[in-house]
């Protein structure tokens, strides 16, 4: 029987291990992905740190997973064998429960559990995935620069496109990581005035290369005070990982804007008049459904938006995992299924 490969977190905080398993058979409403690439977000700290409660080990992290459906499970129609396909953290959503129908998926009564959180993710050769969680991959990108587009892409594109900013609006990219170069583009190519904002000069002629028509070093001075004199940004896109890096910058906003938390730093503390006398507002953001990836799939393509990626073997995991939590992967760690 041939067996599929995992880098599997044995319990929370554990390190990642090489197991040999069955190749699953997918359930009802299910497919069968060989995976060929997955991204490595700082999200999956989540799941290898046990961050979460109830999550369940030995638990297989990655949610940035693109591969070729291999098996398709029981009342399963409009998906067929060597479909390629990319599969984020979004769970799978019925599409037809009272909350789906308003719109309010993340709250669906059938939900089937956040892949490589939840659920078993795309470390590894194969993953099962819910159809409702699976997103078509135009045939002109390439698997290994689409990974990133299933959760650092769609977060960002999502979150820029549902942040209530226009064209010509002021918005700030917080943080130059593996989802803010990916704003930055995103944020420019989406006709908003750019200004991506991070700590020193380093990444500063890369942001601009990116797109951004202004660039802002948060250690040099107030960032807060930097956007004001700028006008005040109508969105603050804030993927930082550092909550007082957050709030240092929410002072930024300008009337009506609003900061979009992407990152998941916990307590955040944010000044109730400053946002009261400016009808600003603080938003949760979380990537969105299949239907979004689809749409950041196709805008990437249309604009020619990609991760920068440094690739590792999927026998690697802990390796490429450690070097995304240096802070150093520039920008985007992505494992290849080659074993
Ligand atoms: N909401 C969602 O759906 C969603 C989806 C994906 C990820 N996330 C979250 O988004 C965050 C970013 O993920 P990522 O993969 O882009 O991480 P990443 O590649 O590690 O990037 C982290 C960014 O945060 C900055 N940073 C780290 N510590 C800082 C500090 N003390 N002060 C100021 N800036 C600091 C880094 O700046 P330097 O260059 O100076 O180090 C870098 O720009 C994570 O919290 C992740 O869990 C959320
Ligand atoms: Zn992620």
């Amino acid at each position: 029987m041939p067996k599929m490969v995992a880098m599997a977190i044995p319990e929370p905080g554990g390190r990642f291990q090489r197991v040999e398993r069955d190749i699953p058979e997918p359930g009802p409403h299910e497919v069968r992905i060989r995976v060929q690439a997955c991204g490595v977000c700082h999200s999956d700290s989540l799941s290898v740190q046990g961050l979460l409660p109830g999550l369940p080990y030995p638990l297989v992290p990655g949610h940035e997973a693109i591969g070729l459906i291999d098996a398709i499970g029981p009342d399963v129609s409009g998906w067929t064998v060597g479909t390629r396909v990319g599969v984020g953290w979004s769970p799978g959503y019925c599409g037809y429960c009272r909350h789906c129908r308003r719109g309010a998926a993340f709250a669906c009564e059938n939900v089937q559990g956040a892949t490589g959180l939840s659920r078993d993710g795309g470390y590894a050769t194969h993953v099962l995935a819910h159809t409702s969680a699976v997103a078509r991959v135009p045939a002109s990108l390439d698997s290994v620069q689409s990974a990133p587009l299933m959760c650092a892409g769609i977060t960002t594109f999502n979150a820029l496109r549902n942040s209530g900013a226009g064209p010509g609006d002021l918005v700030a990219v917080h943080g130059v990581g593996g989802l803010g170069h990916l704003g930055i583009q995103f944020a420019a190519k989406q006709g908003f005035r750019t200004v991506a904002v991070n700590r020193g000069r380093d990444k500063e002629a890369l942001a601009r290369s990116l797109g951004a028509h202004d660039y802002i070093d948060s250690d040099a001075g107030d960032p807060a005070a930097a956007l004001q004199a700028m006008g005040g940004a109508k969105a603050i896109i804030a993927t930082v990982t550092s909550a007082p890096a957050m709030q240092a910058i929410a002072g930024g906003l300008g009337p009506n804007g609003t900061m979009m938390v992407i990152g998941a730093v916990g307590d955040l503390t944010v000044n109730s008049l400053d946002l009261l006398l400016k009808s600003a507002s603080v938003r949760g953001w979380y990537s969105g459904t299949s239907a979004d990836s689809e749409d950041t799939l196709a805008f990437s393509e249309l604009h020619g938006i990609a991760p920068m990626n440094e690739i590792y073997p999927l026998a690697r995991a802990q390796e490429a995992y450690d070097h995304m939590m240096s802070g150093k992967a520039r920008f985007r760690v992505v494992l290849t299924m080659d074993d």
